[in-house]
């Protein structure tokens, strides 16, 4: 078998005096997301997506959200570590295609620079790199302002 797919998926609440990471990148927002490490929600579904397509388990297996070794991290270490054990699987990353899911703010001026960020970590070229932004419209905890989500798919190819 010569392709893999892998699909992540995170969540975290929102909170006021908390920095807002997305894909690396600050986003200037009146609020930030709660977690152990920065709770960047979209490293975090992009690290589950490489996880999965090599059948690595998931992030949590890898990097405990009870050790102190990861409070505050910076997520990016996160990635690079799922795509070292791909690698040493024999798997080489094709491309990845992302959502984060937040009601506000607009994101859209954010996305070449978290494009050209995840392309950085990834070492993938831009056009290999996809960043998608929807509301909830209003609605569930998403669209109440309560909490974000993002989404990821990527594609292992054997190297
Ligand atoms: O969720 P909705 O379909 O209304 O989003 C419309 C567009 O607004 C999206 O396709 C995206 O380009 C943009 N958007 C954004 N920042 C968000 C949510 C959506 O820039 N937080
Ligand atoms: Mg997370």
């Amino acid at each position: 078998m010569d392709f893999r797919t892998g699909l992540g998926w995170d969540s975290h609440r929102t909170r006021t005096g908390r920095d807002l990471i997305l894909g690396g990148i600050t986003v200037t927002a009146e609020f930030g997301l709660l977690g152990h490490s920065d709770a960047d929600i979209l490293l975090h579904a992009v690290t589950d997506a490489i996880l999965g397509a090599a059948a690595l388990g998931d992030i949590g297996m890898i990097f405990p959200d009870n050790d102190p070794q990861w409070k505050n991290a910076a997520s990016d270490q996160f990635v690079r570590k799922a795509l070292e054990l791909a690698r040493e699987k024999g798997y080489a990353l094709v491309n990845v295609d992302t959502t984060v899911i937040l009601e506000k703010p607009k994101l859209k001026d954010y996305r070449l620079p978290i494009r050209e960020n995840l392309a950085r970590l990834l070492e993938l070229p831009l056009d290999a790199v996809s960043v998608k932004f929807k509301t909830s419209e209003k609605v569930g905890p998403v669209g109440t302002g309560l909490s974000a989500e993002a989404q990821a798919i990527v594609l292992l190819q054997r190297s």
